[in-house]
């Protein structure tokens, strides 16, 4: 009897062994299985206006803001979060092996912002190159979310006059009357501006 009860605690104890050797490692943040979502990922204390990249990051500097509403059109919508990330010049997802949550996906180009009392949001980023296959025209990745909505993807943001743009990369499709084709501007500081006002969805 004393035999069989410790061979039990034996086989016990070598399969608890083998299902923490295969555990994976315990991690900061979980990495959702929402591809493209980030929200999950924000800093607690978010600002309507960021800037994304670290001084030294290489690339055109861009500058884009604008307002969100709420489906009527009219009231700006405060406490919106949006959350953008986007490639580098070389047309990459950048990482540097620390990245978290879906910072592991999306590289640390990337930030979060929350409108303020006029809805207004803005960030400061450089101007991303198409992936190096060429098969997208460049963009920057959108979601929106909360305080009492689950986090949504928007049309990324595309740039006119990119010669990668097809006729489908035009046109919304997402409803909510936004347009992601941005004009953009090079100001006299030799940044490019763009503005885009997004009305949110009913
Ligand atoms: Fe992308």
């Amino acid at each position: 009897m004393n035999l069989l009860f410790e061979l039990n605690h034996s086989l016990i104890g070598f399969f608890l062994l083998i299902l923490l050797s295969c555990a994976p490692p315990p991690q900061s943040t979980p990495q959702s299985s929402c591809e493209w979502c980030g929200a999950q990922d924000a800093p607690a204390e978010l600002t309507c206006c960021i800037t994304i990249p670290p001084a030294d990051e290489p690339g055109e500097p861009l500058h884009i803001e604008g307002r969100v509403f709420l489906p009527d059109g009219i009231t700006p919508a405060q406490g919106i979060l949006l959350y953008v990330y986007h490639t580098n010049q070389e047309g990459i997802y950048p990482k540097r092996g620390n990245e978290t949550g879906n910072g592991r996906r999306h590289g640390y180009l990337r930030g979060w912002m929350r409108t303020d009392a006029n809805g207004h949001y803005a960030f400061r980023t450089i101007k991303p190159a198409p992936y190096p296959s060429h098969n997208e025209p460049a963009h920057i990745h959108l979601t929106i979310a909360g305080p009492d909505r689950a986090e949504d993807w928007m049309d990324s943001y595309v740039f006119e006059g990119d010669p990668l743009m097809r006729d489908k990369d035009r046109v919304l499709h997402r409803s909510g009357g936004d347009v992601p084709e941005l004009v953009l501007v090079k100001d006299a500081d030799g940044v490019w501006q763009g503005k885009r006002d997004i009305v949110l969805k009913e």
